[in-house]
Formats: structure tokens, C-alpha cells, sequence
């Protein structure tokens, strides 16, 4: 027998090369640019006036407690997480009053970040959604949408992801009609994934209004809610309207999901601290749910890690350092809100063409500025200004200092590029 040739040697030889996510890849070309006005603002992060990493300060006096807390230990945690973190990390999302709670039907599961929350709940339902075997299930996400959503929920094993119509171009809003439309159209008992609020990345979302619209098509076709709450608190500043919409859909008897990172409000990114909260219809249905995601979780990563939901914990369980967080919640809010407005003030008085409402229409961290790729390749390649393809900007890569530069290249790239 032949020897082997030297690249058949290796188990990896037949391994394809993946193509980098695109907001690192982003990243790293910045960090490449040797130019002294380069802006990021792709970056998924809040970020200061001076364009550096925030720490809370609330997050910071809550490390020191638990630095100093002797009772502590480096004990595994429960598979399902800490109690008194998942418990009141339920809270804030339903509201401390939500007769769900007082009914016993809301149950959680600890989880790394928003993304460990949406994985746990995708393969949950793949298995067991309206009995086994849910691979033909269709599964819609927002066209567009934060781009792992399609493969979390296509690597739990749902073969069948789909878009429904989320954004109108054209208008720089919400395609309502759209929206309902796909809700009428679609299988019934489809599963729906939506953004609670601060729509990544569009910056759009449904009023009360149209939210109740969006229920009442869902409630009567049955889908499935699986809400994806990721900014609650950076939208509005106010925790309790960023939750508006789940609290509707909870009023109105569904059954559903709702994934919570607390990355960004609490600014904890690589603490991987998360929490899939449950809505059952009664209690013994949580119980059996809950039982099946110990048994996921057991093997994906068999007990979360502990410092991010201690400080989540701790301040949650706190009315002081409650009321501290949401003031730091409210100075990230309230800067996002101010770039917005400069933003826009600026290139109205630029007299840059088409019309920028939409930037302060838009909310949370992102914008969909309305550039198109060539207008996009002009900021990066022109003038060493970083964002997505699509065009959606991070408003917290906006600072005093660099608003008017990007303004300006803003105003030439649409004056300039078709
Ligand atoms: C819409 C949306 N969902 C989920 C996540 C994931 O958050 P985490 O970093 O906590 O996993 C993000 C992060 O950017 C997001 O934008």
C-alpha cells in the first residue's frame, strides 16, 4: 500500500476554512488602520465619550462586595444557576407585580449571555415544542436581524430558518404590513423570534400599538414567542418601558420564552451572564420544562460560571444599588440619545440630501444609517471610518470630538457616491 501523502497525514487536511464574524473581522482592520482619524463604530459595545469600555460603577462597588464576602466559595453552581439571580433577573423583564410570578408558571435557566439563553431555548424546543421532532418547524427571524440568531437557531437543528418582513427601506421604518402578513401567512404553530426592544439592527421597533397588532395575529394563529431581549434599559433609559412588549404578550396568556443578557445594560460582556426566562401555562408545566433544560444544559456546559450573575444578584436584590444601576443604565440611554440628536442636527445643517428623522426616530445602540455598500466602502476606505456593510452604526462610536468628522464624510459619501 501507498504511503499517505503528507497532507492526507493530517485528521484536519479536509477542514474549510470559515469565514470570520463579520463584526471581529471589522474590528481587526481597525486595529490595523495606522490613521490618526479613524472611528469605529461597528463595534457591538457601549462606549464612552473618550471612546473607552465603561465599567459601571454600581458593578464595580458589587466586585468588591462579593471580593470581600467570605461566605463565598468556587463551589459549582446548580446546573439550572443561582436562584436569587434567576429569579429577580425575571423580575425586571415581567415586572416585579406580573401575575405569571404569583402563579407560579415562571421558571429560569441561568445562561452564558443572550446567546446561551437563546441556544438553551432552541434546542429545548427542538426537541419537545408540540411533542418531539421539530427539525420541519419553521423558525422566523426579522429581515434583518443580529446575524447569529439564523445559526443558533439552525445549529439546535431547525432546518427550515426564515425571514419575515421586519424593515421597509425605503421609509426607514417598520414594514407593518409586511410584518402581518408573513403572521398570516406562515405555518401555524411557526416559531417567531423578536427583538423585545432596540431592534438590532435596525433601531426599530413596533409601538404599543402595533405590537397589540402583532399579538392578536399571533394569539389567534398560535405561533410560538420567543422574545429576544437584549438592551432592556438602553432603548428608552426606563427598564419597565423597554419591556412593554413582553409584559403585553405575558397579559395576554401566552406561553413564551424571553432570552436576557445583561452584556450590555450591566456592561458585563465577557461574564457571559444571561438567563432564559420561562412563561408556562401552570406550574407542573414549568416543572416538566424545567427538567428538560437541566438535562441541555448538563450537556452544553453542565453548570453556568458565577461572577456575573452574583453581581447581577446582588444589585438587583438591592433597592439602593438597584436604584444606582439604573441610574448608570440611564447615563449610557441618555448618551446614545444626545449622538442621536447631534448626529442629526449635523447633517440637517450640512444640508446633507435625504431625510436623517430616522436617526433619532431609531432606538438603542445601533442605527441603520441608510448608506448603501458603496456609500459604506467610501467611509471605510476614504476616510478610515469603520461600520457594517449594511450600513448600521454603534451610536456609542460617536464621540464630541469625532461627530463632525463623521458628519461630514457622512454628508460626501452621499453627495459624492451613488
Ligand atoms: C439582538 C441580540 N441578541 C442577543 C445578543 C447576544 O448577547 P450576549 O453577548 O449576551 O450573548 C446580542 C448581542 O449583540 C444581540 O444584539
Amino acid at each position: 500500500m501507498a504511503p499517505p501523502s503528507p497532507a492526507a497525514m493530517s485528521v484536519f487536511c479536509e477542514v474549510p476554512q470559515a469565514t470570520p464574524v463579520a463584526v471581529f473581522k471589522l474590528t481587526q482592520d481597525f486595529n490595523n488602520d495606522q490613521c490618526p482619524r479613524k472611528v469605529n463604530l461597528g463595534v457591538g459595545a457601549y462606549r464612552t465619550d473618550e471612546s473607552k469600555p465603561w465599567v459601571l460603577p454600581v458593578v464595580k462597588k458589587v466586585e468588591k462586595v462579593i471580593v470581600h464576602d467570605d461566605t463565598l466559595n468556587h463551589e459549582y453552581l446548580p446546573i439550572l444557576g443561582l436562584p436569587e439571580f434567576r429569579s429577580s433577573a425575571s423580575k425586571i423583564v415581567l415586572g416585579d407585580d406580573s401575575p405569571a410570578i404569583g402563579e407560579n408558571r415562571v421558571g429560569a435557566v441561568q445562561c452564558l449571555g443572550g446567546t446561551g439563553a437563546l441556544k438553551i431555548g432552541a434546542e429545548f424546543l427542538r426537541r419537545f415544542y408540540n411533542g418531539s421532532n421539530n427539525t420541519k418547524t419553521p423558525v422566523y427571524v426579522s429581515a434583518p436581524t443580529w446575524e447569529n440568531h439564523n445559526a443558533v437557531f439552525s445549529n439546535a437543528g431547525f432546518e427550515d430558518v426564515r425571514p419575515y418582513k421586519y424593515w421597509d427601506a425605503e421609509k426607514r421604518g417598520l414594514d407593518l404590513a409586511g410584518f402581518l402578513g408573513d403572521l398570516e401567512s406562515c405555518p401555524g404553530g411557526s416559531i417567531f423570534v423578536l427583538h423585545a426592544c432596540a431592534h438590532n439592527p435596525t433601531g426599530t421597533d413596533p409601538t404599543p400599538e402595533q405590537w397589540k397588532r402583532i399579538a392578536d395575529v399571533m394569539k389567534r394563529r398560535k405561533l410560538f414567542v420567543f422574545f429576544d431581549s437584549a438592551y432592556q434599559g438602553f432603548a428608552s433609559g426606563s427598564l419597565d418601558k423597554d419591556a412593554w412588549a413582553v409584559r403585553y404578550f405575558v397579559s395576554m396568556g401566552f406561553e413564551l420564552f424571553c432570552a436576557q443578557s445583561f452584556s450590555k445594560n450591566f456592561g458585563l460582556y465577557n461574564e457571559r451572564v444571561g438567563n432564559l426566562t420561562v412563561v408556562a401555562r401552570d406550574a407542573d408545566n414549568l416543572k416538566r420544562t424545567l427538567s428538560q433544560m437541566e438535562k441541555i444544559v448538563r450537556t452544553t456546559w453542565s453548570n453556568p460560571p458565577s461572577q456575573g450573575a452574583r453581581v447581577v444578584a446582588v444589585t438587583l436584590n438591592s433597592p439602593q444599588l438597584f436604584a444606582e444601576w439604573k441610574d448608570n443604565v440611564k447615563t449610557m440611554a441618555d448618551r446614545v440619545l444626545l449622538m442621536r440628536a447631534q448626529l442629526k442636527e449635523k447633517l440637517q445643517s450640512l444640508g446633507t440630501p435625504g431625510t436623517w428623522d430616522h436617526i433619532t426616530d431609531q432606538i438603542g445602540m445601533f442605527s441603520f444609517t441608510g448608506l448603501n455598500p458603496k456609500q459604506v466602502e467610501f467611509m471605510v476606505k476614504e476616510k478610515h471610518i469603520y461600520l457594517m456593510a449594511s450600513g448600521r452604526i454603534n451610536m456609542c462610536g460617536l464621540t464630541t470630538k469625532n461627530i463632525d468628522y463623521v458628519a461630514a464624510s457622512i454628508h460626501e459619501a452621499v453627495t459624492t457616491v451613488q
